[in-house]
């Protein structure tokens, strides 16, 4: 039996009991939600990997309330403490060298001699960090490979009885994941999200390189297919073909629209619901079509989403 717990003081001390007893609790954040557990206990970290089916390989993001608590486990430079004072709290993922004896589990970086961290804004994701007092390793809370949840029940949907509970906190207001940086030795865009590019390189005075594929760790972000509904969906579509359910954005109308009014906060907001929509509707047999959005702002790691969901399925 998975619990769904009420966003208000007694939800929050039972989540925070519950990852102090090893438990695993997704939780809201401004972007999507997490599925939680005690960093510093392997058993936690091992059942997250378990309870999404995903391979261990792949480093965690550990979420922390403030930058304070960040340098306990990270070295932050100055280009990281520049982006960290721009973003945090918020939809701002950030690479940075693991401190010796910070306590956080092998697992949750796999290995890896850096550590991936979050500062989320979400008030709930803020109080449940605050009251639990340490760090909460967390991947989007769905089952490895598919839609990300940006609702409480798109969390059941995937993971009910295989975790202790889920804080309800309505649906998630950026809608897609955080940006990740790696800020050493130089800045480098892992994956793009909730903090678009253009504010980043305004932050930072300078350009951002993008990840190449070669001697980076292999991420879910990096797999081609990531994100992906059930039915097979095809990019870039003006019009609905037969049999095909269109999620149109602008000046392109569908059976679903991501925004009608052509925003990209609006879009980003209703993509992974809307991906699950839209499944419903296209039924066992059914394909999804989505309009053009264009490739700035938010748009880019819109694409970047859309993409993979269309990738091939390996
Ligand atoms: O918005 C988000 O980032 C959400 C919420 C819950 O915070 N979390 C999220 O986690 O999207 P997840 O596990 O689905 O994606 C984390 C990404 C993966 O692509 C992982 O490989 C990468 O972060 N990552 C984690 N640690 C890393 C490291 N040390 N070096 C490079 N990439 C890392
Ligand atoms: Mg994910």
């Amino acid at each position: 039996m998975t619990l769904l717990l009420p966003p208000d003081d007694a939800g929050i001390a039972r989540a925070a009991e519950l990852l102090a007893g090893g438990e695993l609790v997704a939780f809201p954040t401004e972007t999507v939600y997490g599925l939680g557990g005690d960093a510093r206990s392997d058993l936690a970290v091992a059942g997250i990997f378990a309870a999404k089916g995903r391979p261990s390989f792949n480093p965690l993001i550990v979420h922390l309330p403030d930058l304070a608590a960040a340098e306990r486990i990270a070295q932050v430079g100055d280009r990281a403490r520049r982006l960290a004072m721009a973003f945090w709290p918020g939809p701002l993922t950030l690479v940075l060298p693991l401190r010796e004896g910070a306590g956080i589990s092998p697992l949750v970086t796999a290995g890896l001699p850096t550590v991936a961290i979050r500062v989320p804004a979400h008030p709930l994701a803020q109080r449940l960090l605050r009251a639990f007092g340490g760090p909460v390793a967390a991947p989007s809370a769905n089952p490895s490979g598919r839609v990300s949840p940006s609702r409480a029940d798109h969390v059941l949907e995937g993971l009910s009885g295989r975790i202790a509970a889920v804080l309800d906190g309505g649906p998630c207001a950026v809608g897609l994941e955080s940006t990740i940086v790696q800020t050493d030795p130089a800045a480098v865009l892992l994956r793009p999200g909730g903090v678009p590019v253009e504010a980043l390189e305004t932050a930072l005075g300078a350009p951002l390189a993008t990840a190449g594929t070669a001697g980076r760790p292999t991420s879910p972000g990096q797999l081609a297919s990531h994100y992906a509904p059930r039915a097979c969906l095809r990019l870039d579509a003006t019009e609905a073909r037969p049999g095909e359910v269109l999620v149109g954005f602008g000046p392109v109308r569908g059976r679903l629209s991501l925004s009608e009014s052509g925003d990209l906060t609006e879009a980003a907001a209703r993509l992974f619901h809307l991906m699950r929509e839209a499944d419903r509707l296209a039924g066992p047999d059914g394909r999804i079509a989505f309009a053009p959005v264009p490739d700035s702002g938010l748009g880019r790691a819109i694409n970047d989403r859309l993409r993979r969901a269309a990738a091939p399925r390996g």
